[in-house]
């Protein structure tokens, strides 16, 4: 990531502090300096040209008003305008917006909503972690062990995170039983992957959006193959294009893989920057594992690539994560604990755990790990264990 600066306008000392501090809760490599002096704030940013300002205006005699116009009009207009206001209003808003700011904060800052902003406006100018791409592909060497689970609540974790159009799609990449559309609880599937494969050579932008599905979240579904006789269509050549057009559109494109390694799906783990491998507490899971971590070396995949998760996790006396460990030569990228009762509703009501169980430890793993991937500071890191943990990242 780029290094980026940012500054922090307001005369009031204390008033900087908490924004810089919730700035560093969301992203410690940031680089923010405080600017008490208002008349000299203008002449810094010409100087130093930060990515953004976050300017404190309280009411609409505020000289802070003219600092915005003189940061906004001369040329300017590259830098990203944030103003924090302790008392918001309407007319407010509208006197900030005419000064020239792009976005409208309240203040004591929230993280959630200061991250928000902030990805909006590093989405727009393409910069820092609002502006990285990433084709994810979530895989297991068997059924059962949560990869629609994780890429769904992957997706729509980002597509929280990130909101605003085309930050997120997912597509089901599961050519004979498909889950995705049933746990996004899309009913009317009008095209699916068949039909964006089908049409590869003229699809753009465009096109592929008028293939894909929208879900509440914000993010864009696009299904698996209604019939296993459409599988008959999938070219692997084809199929790889439709991936690559798809992350040119979106900024996080989420792959939910089959549990085969087939012409298919290695088009899709190739065109993946990262594997989430996702493996159990199960015996014949962790065999598997092995075995997909071997084939993943003889295609060529460097280690970087690969993001071990340990789903469905609890302290069991038969597998410790420390064997899982001794075997699986990763380091642990995130642990999902294991519960049962959200999971079942969650697939079976067609609403993603964010929606249906907010609270539990599985949805706010699945959260974090949304948001780590996304680029911003994670709220749950994996607890940590000895041994396993102390190859990590
Ligand atoms: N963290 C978890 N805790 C408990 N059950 C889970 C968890 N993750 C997934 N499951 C359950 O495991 C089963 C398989 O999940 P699924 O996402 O369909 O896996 P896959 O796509 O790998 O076959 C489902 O019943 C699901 O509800
Ligand atoms: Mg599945």
């Amino acid at each position: 990531m780029a290094e980026v600066t940012l500054f922090v306008i307001h005369p009031n000392e204390r008033y900087c502090e908490q924004i810089i501090e919730t700035l560093h809760e969301y992203d410690s490599s940031l680089y923010v300096e405080a600017i008490e002096d208002l008349r000299e704030a203008p002449k810094r940013v010409l100087e130093e040209k930060p990515a953004a300002v976050i300017v404190g205006v309280d009411t609409a005699s505020d000289p802070a008003l003219k600092t915005i116009e003189a940061i906004s009009g001369s040329g300017g207009s590259d830098v990203g305008i944030i103003v924090v206001s302790k008392q918001p209003s309407q007319e407010l808003l509208v006197s900030c917006m005419r000064a020239g700011s792009d976005e409208f904060i309240e203040f004591p800052v929230r993280q959630e909503e200061l991250a928000k902003t902030m990805n909006n406006l590093f989405r727009r100018k393409g910069i820092a972690a609002g502006g990285e791409r990433k084709v994810i592909a979530v895989f297991s060497a068997a059924g059962g062990m949560g990869v629609t689970t994780v890429a769904c609540n992957l997706a729509v974790g980002i597509g929280h995170a990130l909101v605003g159009g085309r930050s997120c799609c997912i597509i089901d990449m599961n050519l004979q039983f498909g889950a995705v559309a049933l746990a996004l609880d899309i009913r009317q599937i009008r095209y699916t992957l068949v039909d964006a494969v089908r049409e590869q050579e003229r699809l753009d932008e465009d096109l592929l959006q008028t293939f894909m599905t929208d879900h509440p979240s914000g993010i864009s579904v696009l299904p698996g193959p209604l019939s296993i006789a459409d599988m008959e269509e999938m070219d692997p050549w084809r199929l790889r294009g439709v991936i690559q057009t798809c992350s040119e559109t979106y900024q996080y494109v989420i792959l939910d893989m089959p549990h085969v390694i087939d012409d298919s799906s290695i088009v899709g783990l190739d065109e993946a920057d990262e594997i989430f491998l996702i493996c159990d507490m199960v015996l014949p899971s962790i065999r598997n594992t092995i075995r997909a971590l071997k084939t993943f070396g003889e295609l060529g995949y460097e280690k970087e690539k690969l993001k071990f998760i340990v789903n469905r996790f609890y302290d069991s006396d038969e597998v410790s994560l420390e064997e899982i460990g001794e075997h699986v030569d990763l380091p642990l990228h995130w642990l999902v604990p294991y519960r049962s009762e959200p999971s079942i509703t969650a697939l079976n009501s067609g609403r993603p755990l964010l929606e249906c169980a907010p609270k539990s430890p599985v949805t706010r793993s699945l959260q974090a790990l949304a948001r780590h991937t996304a680029g911003m500071k994670a709220y749950l890191k994996p607890t940590k264990k000895r041994g396993l943990f102390s190859r990590a990242r």
